[in-house]
Parts: C-alpha cells; sequence; structure tokens
C-alpha cells in the first residue's frame, strides 16, 4: 500500500520510527510532515495527508501530533476523510472494519513507539467489514453534501 504520513513538531522522532516500521512491513510511505522540532501548525500537516488521501495519491494516511486529536480534526474537514484517533490496536482495527477510516492518528505524548507499532499494524492488516457499516459510512458521506436522512 502507499501510505501518506503527516506531523507536527510534537511528533518528529516518533514518525521516523513508524515509517522505518511501515517500510519492514513492505509498505510505501510518503512523509508529508514536518522534519523539524520548530514549533509549528499541525492543521498544514493534517491538510495535507487528508488532500493526498482524498485524491488518492495514497491508499491511507497517518497522522502523529502531541494527542492525535487537532491533527485529525483537521484532517476531518477535508472532504472524504474518515481520520480516527487510535491509542491502541483493538481501537485502531475496529475503525477500519466498521469506519472504514482512511486515516489513522495517535499522540506522539500519548503512545510509546512499541504501542504505535501494533495501532499502524492492527489497521493496516483489518479490511472493512461492509454491510451495515457500509450504510453507516454512507450516512457519514451524505453529511458532506447535506443528502442527510434520518
Ligand atoms: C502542540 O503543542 C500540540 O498542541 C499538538 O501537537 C497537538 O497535541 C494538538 O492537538
Amino acid at each position: 500500500m502507499k501510505i501518506a504520513i503527516g506531523n507536527d513538531h510534537a511528533a518528529v522522532g516518533l514518525k521516523r520510527e513508524i515509517m522505518a516500521y511501515v517500510k519492514e512491513l513492505g509498505h510505501e510511505v510518503e512523509n508529508y510532515g514536518t522534519d523539524t522540532e520548530d514549533s509549528c501548525h499541525y492543521p498544514l500537516y493534517g491538510k495535507k495527508v487528508a488532500d493526498a488521501v482524498a485524491s488518492k495519491a495514497a491508499d491511507c494516511g497517518i497522522l502523529i501530533c502531541g494527542t492525535g486529536v487537532g491533527i485529525s480534526v483537521a484532517a476531518n474537514k477535508v472532504k472524504g476523510i474518515r481520520a480516527a484517533v487510535c491509542s491502541e490496536p483493538v481501537t485502531a482495527r475496529l475503525v477500519k472494519e466498521h469506519n472504514n477510516a482512511n486515516i489513522i492518528a495517535f499522540g506522539a505524548r500519548i503512545v510509546g513507539v512499541e504501542v504505535a507499532k501494533e495501532i499502524v499494524s492492527s489497521y493496516l492488516n483489518a479490511e472493512f467489514l461492509g454491510g451495515r457499516h457500509a450504510e453507516r459510512v454512507a450516512m457519514i458521506a451524505d453529511l458532506e453534501t447535506e443528502n442527510f436522512q434520518e
């Protein structure tokens, strides 16, 4: 798979570890994040990865900031993006199986490198289950087009 990764200044070290890990797993990874620890604005990097995923330049994305929250909230403003914060591997599997999340996010100030690797592998190995979950994901898409019906 082609994976877009992005981060702010809080996550430069963890981003490097995760890039190496994703390559070890046999995937391609494109770095859209910052590579310095100078204070920066996480919405920039959330948008870059979200645009890569929404335009299909990447199959999915990984976002890392201090908590995973700010950068995922920013990414979720881009049409077609379902970015989910995961602080452990079970959530990472379920956001793919149930929500067809196309980006996962986590916090460099929240999870250590080994948990982060488990989060990434659980997500990448999971498959969307479709069925009733597909109906619900379609409802989320309708929220973006104002076709939403109760
Ligand atoms: C940066 O200090 C921090 O606010 C950011 O990395 C993130 O945690 C925001 O949600």
